[in-house]
């Protein structure tokens, strides 16, 4: 059952007391993601162990399934994809499922532009509202057939077979967008170009080329160009997922702003186009120190040891908004609770996530009695220097899994208790969050 056919659950969350321990996260949502797509694409049997097992994922597996691949989880734990070989995918029968999932959508509309499909996109009310155009755009440039109303969810999508091969510079920082062109190429006759001025996550690009692909990453004058071959053929892998680092800056900034916490979290994801929290941290005073750094299915990865510090404001530079793009809903609440005003700036994308978490972040920190002042790009906070904050509001977490899991950091340095109305959604990318905050607090 996903979380929008269930009732809502409603939680509260307040200052109770240091955290201890050591935890594992799940699986990263963006590798995951691609690991299915991929895997669903390659001749053969495919595994894949520490997949994340979150609603999102869990509906890019149903779609894969729906276009003719198998995908099962072993009593191991381990997802074995038997692939259907590019251009190979089947028309599915029923309308395609996103949930609340941007990353499935945007990525298997991508998938599909080049293959001689139709199918329907539909999802929950979040999806609904998030802007599709950007995708439609460069898709359409490759002879898909795309309608929506309003450049949004539910759309109708015609792929051509064989699409017309395309240079796009990126209007946007999105890695989705990047994905969705590289995944329509791999069915494509020719060589597709992706001008990317703003780096974003470049998972999309390891994992191709892992698989088989020919993927060429060129900086011409500083700016990367992504050249994807098509009519690619790729191999069945043994892949391993690490921890995802977007799940663990929920306890990173947790374990900072709570003094007397010492926490370790293993295996995070490490790669320098999603760690940037980690940097921010450390920029405000943050004690973080990685252990065992190491390779893990061509992604860095490391164990972090998270200790409480007195933190201080940040101005993040905007240019390093995309190695943290879904960690600024926690790293507001770090800097509720550093010392002095901290002012973040060229966030303009984060208005169209699964909600427009710069509105969402300002409501939610003021019921929790901070300081926030909404800007048009950002937002302007002045720390409680350590202080506990006031608490006692109800906050609505407005379908968005990082408001609602940022706002239950947040009241865990608050003296009365914050109400969130609903953490169903937390499921959608990390369902153990509940778990791994109670056995951080009955470690301590
Ligand atoms: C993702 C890219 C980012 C991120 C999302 C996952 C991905 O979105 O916010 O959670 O897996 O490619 P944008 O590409 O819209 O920035």
């Amino acid at each position: 059952m996903s979380h929008t056919s269930s009732p809502p659950q409603s939680a509260q969350f307040r200052h109770i007391g240091t955290l201890h321990g050591d935890i594992t996260v799940p699986g990263d949502k963006s590798i995951s993601h691609r690991a299915l797509m991929l895997s669903a694409l390659a001749v053969g049997e495919s595994r894949i162990s520490g997949l994340l097992e979150g609603e999102d994922v869990l509906a890019t597996a149903a779609a894969m399934r729906a276009m003719g691949s198998h995908i099962e989880r072993g009593s191991d734990g381990d997802w074995r994809v038997h692939g259907v070989g590019v251009g190979g995918l089947l028309q599915p029968t029923q309308a395609l499922d996103m949930g609340n999932s941007g990353t499935s959508t945007r990525l298997l509309l991508g998938l599909l532009a080049s293959h001689a499909i139709t199918a329907t996109f539909v999802g929950d009310a979040s999806l609904s509202a998030r802007p599709m155009g950007r995708v439609i755009e460069p898709l359409s440039r490759m002879g898909a057939d795309i309608h929506a109303t309003d450049g949004r969810l539910p759309l109708m999508l015609r792929g051509m077979a064989p699409a017309i091969p395309i240079s796009y510079r990126l209007p946007v920082a999105s890695a989705q967008v990047k994905s969705a062109i590289m995944l329509a190429a791999l069915n494509t006759p020719g060589m597709c170009e992706i001008i990317e001025p703003v780096p974003t996550r470049d998972h999309s690009e390891r994992m191709l080329a892992g698989f088989g692909a020919n993927v060429v990453v060129e900086l011409v004058n500083g700016v990367r160009h992504i050249r994807v071959a098509g009519e690619a053929q790729l191999r069945p892998q043994s892949l391993t997922v690490p921890g995802d680092p977007s799940s663990a800056a929920f306890f990173a900034v947790a374990a900072s702003i709570i003094p007397g916490s010492n926490i370790t979290i293993r295996n995070v994801g490490m790669n320098p186009t999603r760690s940037g929290i980690f940097k921010l941290l450390r920029a405000m005073g943050g004690d973080i120190v990685e252990e065992n750094a190491r390779i893990v299915g061509g992604e860095a990865v490391a164990d972090l040891v998270v200790r409480h510090a007195s933190l201080c404001a940040v101005e993040p530079d905007p240019a390093d908004a995309p190695s943290m793009i879904d960690e600024f809903p926690v790293a507001f609440i770090a800097a509720a609770l550093a010392d002095g005003r901290s002012i973040f700036r060229g966030l303009d994308e984060l208005r169209v996530k699964e909600s427009d978490r710069i509105s969402a972040m300002v409501a939610a920190l003021k019921m929790m009695g901070a300081v926030a002042e909404e800007l048009p790009d950002g937002i302007a906070i002045t720390g409680s220097s350590g202080e506990i904050l006031p608490g006692g509001g109800n906050i609505a977490g407005l379908l968005d899994h990082r408001i609602c899991m940022a706002s239950a950091i947040g009241g865990l340095m608050c003296h009365a208790p914050v109400t969130i109305d609903d953490m169903a959604p937390v499921a959608t990318s990390f369902p153990t969050f509940a778990q791994i905050l109670r056995k951080l607090h009955s470690d301590s």
